[in-house]
């Protein structure tokens, strides 16, 4: 499983792509609307930074398909590595479709279940984003969506990648990982929160102490 980070603020993706872990971005309405800078502008900062797939949301306020087309052409001319994210609705899917056969890349977004995905994929999708976290919040088990979706898609021989979204803490990620997810999109601080161990603090304090016995400075 590879790792994109989930977030439209510069200076985690700067700090993330440093440090060698991911290999993409996923950006949706709320993150962008949270650094209250324009779409454009913070998209073309994050191409700059990372070279690998960037998740652009069409406005959260276009809900017919042609507004999405629209809209995807234009986010799509932005940068080569841009992907159309698009929400997982029956006006959602026309998008989809029409953007695929232009070559576009899409990610349909805001899954919940494995029926959501495979229509996703058959209207040709490039990633489909089911929401780990927000399926655990009400009682349902998120990465049980996540296996269901991989074994389907393995099944039936779908190219269509899964990208664990929604993921809130490291439990998720190993789940994510063990599920099939082909990427999961993390959030800064469950990056950093992942890297810790108490028993890699304790070795690397031993180390130097015994170092420090023999050797000095
Ligand atoms: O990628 C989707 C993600 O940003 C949603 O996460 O924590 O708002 O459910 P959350």
């Amino acid at each position: 499983m590879r790792f994109f980070i989930d977030t439209a603020k510069v200076e985690d993706i700067k700090k993330a792509y440093d440090m060698g872990i991911i290999c993409g971005v996923t950006t949706n309405p709320s993150l962008i609307a949270k650094e209250g800078r324009v779409f454009e502008e913070v998209i073309a900062e994050i191409a700059s930074i990372v070279d690998g797939p960037i998740s652009g949301e069409v406005k959260a306020t276009t809900e017919d398909a042609e507004g999405m087309i629209a809209e995807g052409r234009e986010i799509a001319k932005i940068h080569k590595n841009m992907v159309v994210k698009i929400p997982m609705t029956a006006e959602g899917l026309k998008a989809c479709k029409q953007l695929a056969s232009e070559g576009i890349k899409t990610n349909m977004t805001l899954i919940f279940t494995a029926n959501q995905a495979l229509l996703a994929a058959r209207a040709g999708a490039t990633y489909v984003s089911p929401f780990l976290g927000r399926l655990d919040d009400i009682s349902v088990r998120g990465v049980d969506c996540i296996s269901e979706i991989a074994a389907i898609f393995k099944a039936a021989k779908v190219d269509t990648q899964i990208i664990a979204a929604s993921v809130r803490n490291p439990i998720h990620v190993t789940d994510c990982a063990l599920a099939g997810a082909d990427i999961a999109t993390v959030p800064f601080s469950v990056l950093d929160t992942m890297t810790k161990h108490p028993l890699t603090d304790a070795g690397i304090a031993k180390f130097k102490k015994d170092y420090m016995a023999v050797f000095g400075e």
